[in-house]
């Protein structure tokens, strides 16, 4: 089988091949306390050997209910925010046509949608109302069982679900993904007997996509959990602590960002040139961005979707500040074949392009942009692909997780908490008026003068 690749020639103007080699030492160690637990975080290392220990007979039964739930629902609503819904959005969004989601398309499978991601009336509002007349359920996902978006989110849909089915059978449309224990969610699931899968204590978030949270709703989907575990075995094996630097992908690509880092690029842009990656980079956004982003540190990760934003980010990119870097995901063969027609008028002048395939043309703004950054000043890192599937998928899901566990620790700082986080909410709270919250209420009440 072929793999994913990386390459960082394209860094090669802009740090010398001392200053790479200067981080090798502590980029293997940081990798290595990842296995040996040594590093910050450590009980969340749950991840790191994942692939090769995830329960068989859950497993099973993932794809056993995810198979007949399918038979029996034409829509399930995934409820959850952050890590616990980007991770099976970017998979089922890169596999999926591009136009199902509108046309209906994929009439003999279940459609996956998406809310508690946001506290928008609009949205709520919205799809409680296209669910009216549909054959629906829930899938709630939440580690706490406790964050607010879901939480809210769960209680309107469940109210809609119990009018239109009854409790009981409403019940049996909804599974629970959460905390084994503990949680306002887990005490709910046993009071309502919903179907529920755990997660893992020392898994986080932004790391549970191979747990029930991402396969769950990518079995829903219809797609193929075990090729994409597979893809993740290969990497989980590839990027061991005995694998050095030089065969080491995940340490490459987290020396690379390192140094750029230090040298002042401080921002990281994601490209893709197909836009079914879209939420493959809005994954890796919150994955590296809350994993890094702490103690005044961190590279900001952004993303771009080419050729589309080359005629609206590009003239930053080639002109703007200079610290920018890019990493393209570069796909080598896309899973459809189409060519420019001939045309007898040529009055477009493209007949120099019939017979092409459209991808050829894609390839060349490609390598075009890749120079035309460079010679800009975006030190350039490439990710190969060799196509978009679910086995490629998982070896990239591993990677990053992997050179992200690195990388934040070269940074000196622990991947695994994210305290800021709290911070918008304690005022929300407070602003809310939540029990608990009395004194920062009167003191944010004062701030907004009222
Ligand atoms: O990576 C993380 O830990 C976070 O992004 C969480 O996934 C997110 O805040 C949702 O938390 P929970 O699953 O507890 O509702």
């Amino acid at each position: 089988m072929d793999k994913i690749s990386l390459n960082i020639e394209g860094i090669k103007n802009f740090v010398t091949n001392d200053e790479i080699n200067s981080l090798i030492e502590i980029a293997e160690k940081s990798n290595l306390q990842l296995h040996d637990k040594t590093g910050t975080g450590n009980d969340f290392l749950g991840w790191v050997n994942l692939p090769f220990e995830i329960d068989k007979e859950e497993l099973e039964d993932i794809k056993k209910t995810a198979a007949e739930l399918s038979q029996t629902l034409d829509i399930m609503v995934v409820i959850g925010i952050g890590g616990s819904y980007l991770g099976a959005k970017a998979v089922i969004e890169a596999l999926s046509n591009n136009f199902s989601s509108y046309a209906n398309l994929s009439k003999e499978k279940l459609t996956v949608l998406y809310a508690g991601h946001n506290i928008s009336e609009d949205y709520l509002f919205e799809i409680i109302d296209f669910l009216n007349d549909k054959n629906w359920g829930i899938t709630v996902i939440s580690k706490s069982g406790t964050t607010t978006e879901p939480a809210i989110t769960f209680r309107m849909l469940k109210n809609e679900l119990d009018k239109k089915y009854g409790k009981k059978s409403a019940s049996n449309r909804i599974i629970a993904i959460t905390d084994k224990e503990k949680g306002a969610l887990r005490e709910l699931a046993a009071k309502e007997n919903y179907k529920t899968y755990n997660i893992a204590d020392d898994i986080g978030g932004r790391f549970s996509v191979l747990t029930a949270v991402g396969l769950f709703p990518i079995a829903l989907a219809g797609f193929d959990v075990d090729a994409l575990i597979e893809g993740a075995k290969y990497y989980c094996k590839e990027t061991k602590s005995e694998i050095k630097s030089d065969k080491n992908i995940a340490i490459t690509y987290a020396i690379a960002r390192n140094i750029l880092y230090q040298k002042g690029y401080i921002i990281e842009v994601m490209a893709n040139y197909n836009p079914k990656l879209h939420y493959f980079a809005e994954w890796w956004k919150q994955l590296f961005g809350e994993s890094e982003g702490k103690d005044g540190k961190g590279i900001f990760p952004a993303s771009v979707d080419f050729t589309t934003d080359l005629h609206s980010m590009g003239q930053y990119l080639q002109d703007g500040k200079r610290i920018i870097f890019e990493t393209v995901i570069s796909i080598e063969n896309p899973s459809r074949t189409l060519a420019v027609p001939y045309d007898k008028g040529n009055l477009d002048g493209l007949n120099y392009l019939s017979g092409r395939r459209v991808h050829e043309i894609n390839e060349m703004s490609e390598i075009g942009t890749m120079f035309a950054h460079i010679d800009g000043g975006v030190p350039n890192i490439k990710i190969n692909l060799p196509e978009i599937n679910e086995y490629y998928l998982g070896q990239l899901i591993y990677f990053f997780e992997k050179a992200c566990g690195i990388s934040a620790y070269m940074l000196g700082v622990n991947p695994f908490n994210q305290p800021g986080v709290e911070n918008y909410k304690n005022n929300m709270f407070a602003l809310l008026g939540k029990k608990g919250f009395e004194e920062e209420t009167k003191k944010i009440k004062k701030r907004i003068g009222r």
